[in-house]
């Protein structure tokens, strides 16, 4: 691992994980890494998962993606050094980075009913912070920041609103799984269902959101959670994580849950695929009267969901969650509480520990659907 020279009143040198081209892997190597701003903070990183949207971003198939620029969003670390005007952390603090940051101000953060965070949305979307411009750089070049976290890096700076302040107890490569889809999965169980104790669930997927969305039901009391995935590894995982009934996907799958729950379908439902034809499937297998269908999975560009209407008239009804509706700064601290306090089995999810050189295996360990994630740590 590189040094970290930090020059005071300068920018400071770091390696980082670069995307320079699409399609082409990631190349770590040395950038500048400037000061927090006023309401900025700087992170030194301990850990970081690799998620899809890494890849996703890197190979070139989202429209909205941008290079050069830094990947990585699912950051865990410890503050470093705060700018102006930052009020609510301090060096030595814990921190998971959240791309979905939290105000506290704006109309959605004082509405109990959303966490979208109206603050930075649009400069966070060009690759910029909060006042339009980036703190990476390479020779005089600037690189723009990835869903404004940026945590294939040694160091991050990232606004105030956007750092959830997390127990000091938390082992760092459990904490970065809270930054991503382990809070949606809990989130969608918790928050945007807000699953009645005693009900029947359906989860379809069992990566990480699914398996989050798993443990949310079980947390919330479930009585009974059948799982649904194309892997019978990934099925085994969810068992430990409370699935009581495991099913194989595919065709069929509506009718099996029907069978399974007395021709009704289940109370609630979760989508964690981002495929759309199982998010049809999940709102099918959601139960006449109440059934609530969840969907956390991301669809393709244009691709539209296919919903008989007679299914809504007799009650079933759809609900979507970025993020599992958690607000970060406020929820996070939360979950890893519950984690702490022995509510949740996070080891099975690291798959693979890796060094920062390392990031591209992680890719293609995502691809090969080897382990749910690998993590980054930082010596
Ligand atoms: N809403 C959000 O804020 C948010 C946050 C993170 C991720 N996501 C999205 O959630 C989705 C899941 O993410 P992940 O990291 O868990 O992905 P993942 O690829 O690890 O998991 C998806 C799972 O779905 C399974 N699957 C595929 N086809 C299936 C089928 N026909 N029936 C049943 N299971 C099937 C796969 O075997 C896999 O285990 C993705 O679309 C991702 O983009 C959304
Ligand atoms: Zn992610
Ligand atoms: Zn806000």
């Amino acid at each position: 691992m590189g040094e970290r020279t930090r020059v005071y009143g300068g920018p400071m040198r770091m390696r980082a994980a670069v995307l320079e081209e699409f399609g082409a892997p990631l190349a770590v190597q040395e950038v500048e890494l400037a000061e927090p701003r006023a309401g900025e903070v700087l992170v030194r990183l301990h850990a970081c998962g690799v998620c899809h949207t890494d890849l996703y971003t890197a190979s070139g198939a989202d429209p909205s993606g941008y290079a050069p620029t830094v990947l990585g969003h699912e950051g865990a670390g410890v503050v470093e050094a705060a700018g102006r005007d930052v009020g609510s952390l301090a060096p030595g603090d814990h921190v998971v980075t959240l791309f979905s940051p939290q105000c506290r101000e704006c109309i959605h953060c004082r509405d109990e009913r959303t966490n979208l965070c109206l603050a930075i949305r649009e400069e966070q979307n060009k690759g910029h912070l909060p006042d339009g411009t980036t703190r990476i750089s390479r020779d005089g070049e600037e690189i723009r920041s990835f869903m404004g976290c940026s945590t294939f890096a040694e160091h991050t700076v990232m606004p105030e609103i956007a750092l959830a302040k997390v127990s000091g107890e938390a082992p760092f490569e459990h904490a970065c799984l809270f930054a991503c889809g382990l809070s949606t999965g809990l989130g969608a169980a918790i928050n945007t269902a807000a699953v009645r104790p005693g009900s029947t669930c359906a989860v379809f997927g069992a990566g990480m959101v699914g398996l989050g969305a798993v443990a949310g039901c079980r947390l919330q009391g479930a009585e009974r959670i059948i799982c649904v995935d194309l892997s019978l590894q990934r099925l085994e995982l969810a068992r430990g994580q409370g699935a009581t009934d495991l099913v194989e996907g595919g065709e069929g799958t509506v009718e099996r849950i029907l069978e399974m729950t007395d021709g009704f379908g289940a109370d609630y439902t979760f989508e964690a695929t981002g495929n759309v034809a199982v998010m049809r499937q999940a709102v099918e297998a959601a139960r006449m009267g109440w059934g609530l269908c969840t969907i956390a999975g991301v669809a393709g560009k244009g691709e539209t969901l296919d919903v008989v209407p007679r299914l809504l008239i007799t009650g079933r009804r759809i609900a979507g969650s970025s993020f599992g509706g958690v607000k970060g700064r406020d929820q996070v601290p939360v979950l890893i509480d519950r984690y702490l306090a022995g509510e949740i089995d996070l080891t099975p999810f690291v798959s693979h520990r890796i060094t920062l050189d390392e990031v591209n295996r992680g890719f293609e360990l995502m691809e090969a659907q080897d382990g749910i994630r690998s993590v980054i740590e930082f010596a």
